[in-house]
C-alpha cells in the first residue's frame, strides 16, 4: 500500500479528521498523525488520553471494497497484529492481544484501536483505523494507571515514534495483502497465536449486560465464542475482563 502521511501538532481526533478527508475523496493509504488530540476517542464513546508529543496517535484511511460490511471487523485484528509485531521488534517485548482490539504488555494496555466507518447497511464506504500506542509516556492518570503502560515505562528506554510508525505501516501492508487475497485465516492465526484469552475465565460486557464464562475461541470472522456452562454464546462486540489466568475446574 502507498502511504501519504499528513502530520499535525494538534487535532481534535485523528479519526474525526480522517473521516472528513475520506468524505472528500482522499485515497486509501492516507495517514493522519498528531502529536496531541483535544478530543481523542476510544471505544464506546470513551475518551483516549495521551500526553502531548509522547505517543503515537494516528489514523489510516482504507477503502476495502473487497470486504462485506460484516467483515470489516477483521481490520482491527490486522492492525493489532501489525502493532504487536512492530513493538516486539522495536522494544524487544512480548505483546499479548486481547479481544477485540487491545495490545497488552504483561496484562497492561499499551495500545488501543478504534475502527470507524461511514458505511450504511447497503454500502461499505471508507474505513478509518485509529491507533493509539503509548510510546514514551511516563505517567498515567490515576484512573487508568493500574491498567495502562507505555513502551518506555515497561522497558526503561525511549523510542523513536516515527520508526515505530513506519514499522506498523509496513507490517499492515503485508497483512492487508493477505486479506486482499481472501486469506483471513493467516491473519487470524497470527492474532490467535498472541491472544491471552483462550481457556481463561472472562466476562463480556455488552450493552449494560455482563456474561461470564470461559473463552472458547475467536473464529476467522472475529467472533468471540464464550462457553457458559454447556452453552456456547457468540459475540461480535463487547468489552472483556479477564477474571483468572486459568479456567476453573468443572467449567471447561
Ligand atoms: C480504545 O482502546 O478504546 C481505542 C482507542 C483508540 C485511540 C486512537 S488515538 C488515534 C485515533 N484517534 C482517536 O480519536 N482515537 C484513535
Amino acid at each position: 500500500m502507498n502511504y501519504d502521511i499528513y502530520r499535525f501538532g494538534k487535532v481534535d481526533s485523528t479519526n474525526t479528521h480522517l473521516l472528513k478527508l475520506g468524505e472528500e475523496g482522499f485515497p486509501e493509504g492516507t495517514v493522519v498523525v498528531a502529536d496531541e488530540q483535544s478530543a481523542g476517542r476510544g471505544r464506546f464513546g470513551r475518551s483516549w488520553e495521551s500526553e502531548p508529543q509522547a505517543n503515537l496517535l494516528f489514523s489510516l484511511l482504507l477503502r476495502p471494497d473487497f470486504l462485506q460490511q460484516d467483515e470489516i471487523f477483521v481490520l482491527t485484528f490486522a492492525a493489532a497484529v501489525s502493532v504487536a509485531e512492530a513493538i516486539e521488534k522495536a522494544a524487544d517485548v512480548q505483546p499479548q492481544l486481547k479481544w477485540p482490539n487491545d495490545v497488552l504488555l504483561e496484562g497492561k494496555k499499551v495500545c488501543g484501536i478504534l475502527l470507524e466507518s461511514n458505511s450504511d447497511s447497503n454500502r461499505l464506504g471508507h474505513v478509518v483505523l485509529g491507533i493509539g500506542l503509548n510510546v514514551n509516556q511516563q505517567k498515567f492518570s490515576p484512573v487508568v494507571s493500574n491498567d495502562s503502560t507505555s513502551l518506555s515505562l515497561f522497558t526503561g528506554k525511549k523510542f523513536d515514534r516515527d520508526e515505530i510508525l513506519f514499522a506498523i505501516l509496513s507490517n499492515f501492508s503485508s497483512v492487508y495483502e493477505s486479506l486482499l487475497k481472501g486469506d483471513f485465516y493467516s491473519v487470524m492465526k497470527k492474532w490467535r497465536d498472541r491472544s491471552i484469552m483462550f481457556g481463561k475465565k472472562i466476562t463480556v460486557n455488552l450493552a449494560g449486560k455482563t456474561f461470564q464464562g470461559i473463552c472458547d475461541d475467536v473464529t476467522d470472522d472475529g467472533t468471540l465464542i464464550l462457553r457458559m456452562g454447556g452453552e456456547l454464546k457468540k459475540f461480535s462486540a463487547g468489552d472483556i475482563t479477564l477474571l483468572s489466568n486459568r479456567s476453573s475446574e468443572g467449567e471447561k
